[in-house]
């Protein structure tokens, strides 16, 4: 008996299981493969030899919080209490994961939609509650009367995610007044925002739900240190949230992980006094332009991509499979990994198109763009 029989090995470890196997480039897991922040590993190495190793408070190492606080206030102007409304968590994945035990009962059902980060679904499973998958448009624009119309006063949560993994999209002004309004009909619908992409945007900032002051009540913001300081083996994240909710939610933190890493928490401590957060969505846009520069003479249409380091290319001009076969394909002829698309939805919805992670160095980017042109 099996408490979660439908969820198998995720399409992440199955394209980089393969990519291993045949020598591929490896553009499907979204992680960077160039060094971190020279900034950053000495702040560590000096760390590792003082007295940092034993356990922080279970919200997290005070220093760190109010940093978090202050970048929040310097990028979106929200003022937060350090000590009561963020919690330091292991990564985004156990942000998501605790809000949801946390806050989501038996029969209560959560909104995702689709395509989506892989992520939400099993802790929703896991509270005996049923995930409702709303697909976007076919231009990955949410479409709010069907999520209006899949909303009932069993819906506990919506879950969003901005900017967007895998679509690079981000949300308008007039998706969170869509947003909005439903919460004005149903007063019990709390939103999980997942926002680990924030500080990778390019021409146009994301509007985090920080400045949406009619969901600072009933919203959870998740952000991710892995993400935004090129750590994601440090699985350090931490999650924004208002005191009654922040209190149910550290209930089932203090007995998931108690507290996280001190090491990585105090080097992060330091290193948010240093670092330039603008930096990241310039290196990345340099990224993108670069890749989709090298992609031109290929077959592939490339998809537009306001935030996140994932490029969407559709292949219809190339060939009539499937996407999971393509992605094989494109892995045992033509040496790269990408992740099909249709393994975001729940339905496996296939628009031929696949996702390319830009997060690599020139060197990786060139080397795959020059097999991908070849196709
Ligand atoms: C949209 C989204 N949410 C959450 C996560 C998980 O982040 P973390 O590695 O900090 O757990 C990822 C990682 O790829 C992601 O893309």
């Amino acid at each position: 008996m099996s408490k979660l029989p439908n969820i198998g090995t995720s399409i992440f470890t199955v394209m980089s299981k393969m990519a291993t196997e045949h020598g591929a480039i490896n553009l499907s897991q979204g992680f960077p493969n160039f060094p971190v922040d020279s900034l950053l590993t000495d702040i560590v190495t000096q760390l590792a030899k003082e007295n940092v190793h034993q356990y922080l408070p279970m919200a997290g190492y005070p220093p760190l919080l109010s940093n978090i606080a202050l970048l929040v206030k310097k990028s979106y102007r929200r003022i937060i209490l350090p000590e009561i409304e963020i919690l330091i968590t292991a990564g985004a994945t156990q942000a998501i994961f605790t809000t949801i035990q946390a806050l989501v009962e038996t029969d209560d059902e959560v909104i995702i939609l689709d395509p989506s980060y892989d992520c939400y679904e099993a802790p929703v499973l896991l509270c005996n509650a049923t995930p409702v998958r709303v697909s976007l448009n076919d231009d990955y624009t949410p479409n709010w009367d069907t999520i209006a119309k899949a909303c009932s006063a069993n819906t506990k949560m919506i879950i969003i995610n901005n900017p967007h993994n895998p679509t690079g999209k981000i949300l308008t002004q007039s998706d969170f007044e869509a947003l909005e309004s439903i919460l004005k009909k149903y007063p019990k619908i709390i939103v999980l925002s997942d926002e680990v992409y924030e500080y990778i945007t390019f021409e146009e900032k994301h509007i985090s739900a920080h400045t949406r002051i009619n969901l600072l009540n009933r919203c959870v913001m998740v952000s991710s240190f892995g993400k935004s300081f090129h750590v994601t083996g440090w699985k350090v994240g931490y999650l924004v949230a208002p005191e009654h909710l922040m209190n149910e939610i550290k209930k089932v933190h203090q007995f998931l992980v108690f507290s996280v890493n001190s090491l990585c928490q105090v080097a992060i401590s330091e290193y948010l006094d240093v670092v330039s957060i603008e930096g990241i969505g310039i290196l990345y846009q340099e990224k993108r332009d670069h890749f989709r520069e090298l992609l031109k003479t290929s077959r592939f249409e490339l998809l537009p991509c306001e935030g996140t380091y994932f490029q969407v290319a559709s292949y219809a001009a190339i060939s009539n499979e499937n996407d999971v076969d393509f992605c094989k394909r494109l892995i045992t002829e033509y040496g790269v990994a990408a992740i099909p698309i249709s393994s975001f939805y729940e339905n496996g919805k296939d628009l031929h198109l696949i996702r390319f992670c830009f997060a690599k160095d020139n060197a990786t980017l060139e080397e795959a763009a020059k097999r991908l042109c070849k196709i």
